[in-house]
């Protein structure tokens, strides 16, 4: 009798500390452990795929950073980035800032197929696109951070969310701050994890106005910068987007302090506004920087998931079950 009158009070404790963590935070549902039980090997297996495409070729590890933001800031971090166009079905792979741009959705395929093997029906295309950002990072020797699971996959995608809600490299420090107020993250979230430039590669005709028409860039920089991207044509040609593409240092905020970001956005950071403190202080101290992205990561990993019975386990990272 006492005894099962404790069990029953402890199972309302649970209950109860389960309904307030439940209520006080909006992606209470994701957690670390999620797989622990139902795919013991998810992140091993997640890594090692990453190793292998990394070690062929580095920027990969950026093109998959990138994807999961690309993914996050569209209705949340849904797997929707993923999914191919087709005749009657449109994506958000041919919206303005993905189309010829993202790259990497072979290896997200590579892994899919590999987790599918190991645990069939089981893990969500958008949490394993988390975790191998986590591991690219990683991989190119930046921070690594436990990363919450439990995403489930969204049957439907944006094109136009993704025009609108994605970022503009054209835009200034305002309409940047608040395309991430927009998604629940901060001024600072904004700053650090534009630090993911610390990383990858940029097209000449994203920065081509800014290193022929702007004045708050070091000259010797444009100069070097025009060299592989004409004032007409080459509108693919590739620059790093800092001096170490492959490294994930602080680089990219030393460059900002020096006039030489890359992108409009990117000097936006350092050019006399709120963010300038920020920028100095990372630009001096990557400890400083690789937690802040650590965690910033784990909150814009945290947009607006699908969780529960909401959405579906995809089979096949690019199209819906
Ligand atoms: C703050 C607003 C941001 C803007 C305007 C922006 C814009 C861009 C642009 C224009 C490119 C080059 C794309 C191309 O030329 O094909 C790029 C590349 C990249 N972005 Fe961002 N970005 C932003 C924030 C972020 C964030 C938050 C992350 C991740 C945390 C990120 C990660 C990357 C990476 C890793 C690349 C290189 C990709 C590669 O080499 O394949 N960016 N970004
Ligand atoms: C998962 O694999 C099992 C065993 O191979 C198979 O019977 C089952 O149909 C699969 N489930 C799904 C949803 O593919
Ligand atoms: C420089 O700015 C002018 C005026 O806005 C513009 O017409 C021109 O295309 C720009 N040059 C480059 C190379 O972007």
């Amino acid at each position: 009798m006492a005894s099962s009158c404790a069990a029953g009070s402890k199972l309302w404790v649970t209950l109860l500390v389960t309904v307030w963590v439940l209520a006080s935070t909006g992606s209470a549902q994701l957690a670390a452990n999620f797989y622990a039980r139902s795919c013991p090997n998810l992140q091993p297996l997640v890594r090692n795929a990453m190793r292998e495409a990394v070690n062929r070729q580095p920027r990969l590890g950026a093109s998959i950073l990138r994807m999961h933001f690309h993914d996050c800031f569209v209705n949340g971090c849904d797997g929707s980035v993923l999914l191919d166009d087709t005749a009657s079905f449109t994506g958000e792979k041919n919206a303005r800032p993905n189309q010829n741009s993202l790259l990497g959705f072979e290896v997200i395929d590579t892994i899919k197929t590999r987790v599918e093997r190991a645990c069939n029906a089981t893990v969500s295309c958008a949490d394993i696109l988390a975790l191998a950002a986590r591991d690219g990072v990683a991989l190119l020797g930046g921070p690594s951070w436990q990363v919450p699971l439990g995403r489930r996959d969204a049957r439907t995608a944006s094109q136009s969310d993704a025009n609108n809600d994605l970022p503009s490299p054209f835009s200034d420090l305002p309409a940047l701050i608040s395309a991430f107020t927009a998604k629940g993250l901060t001024a600072s979230d904004m700053t650090v994890l534009s630090g993911g430039h610390t990383i990858g590669q940029a097209r000449c005709a994203g920065f081509r106005n800014r290193i022929y028409n702007e004045t708050n860039i070091d000259a010797n920089f444009a100069t070097t910068r025009r060299g592989s991207c004409p004032a007409t044509g080459g509108d693919g040609n590739l620059a790093p987007l800092d001096t170490s593409p492959n490294r994930f240092d602080n680089a990219y905020f030393s460059a900002l302090v020096g006039q030489r970001g890359l992108l409009h956005s990117d000097q936006q950071l350092f050019n006399g506004g709120s963010q300038d403190a920020l920028v100095r202080t990372y630009s001096t101290n990557v400890n400083t920087f690789v937690r802040d992205f650590a965690n910033a990561m784990i909150r814009m990993g945290n947009i607006s998931p699908l969780t529960g019975t909401n959405g579906e386990i995809r089979t096949n990272c690019r199209v819906v079950n």
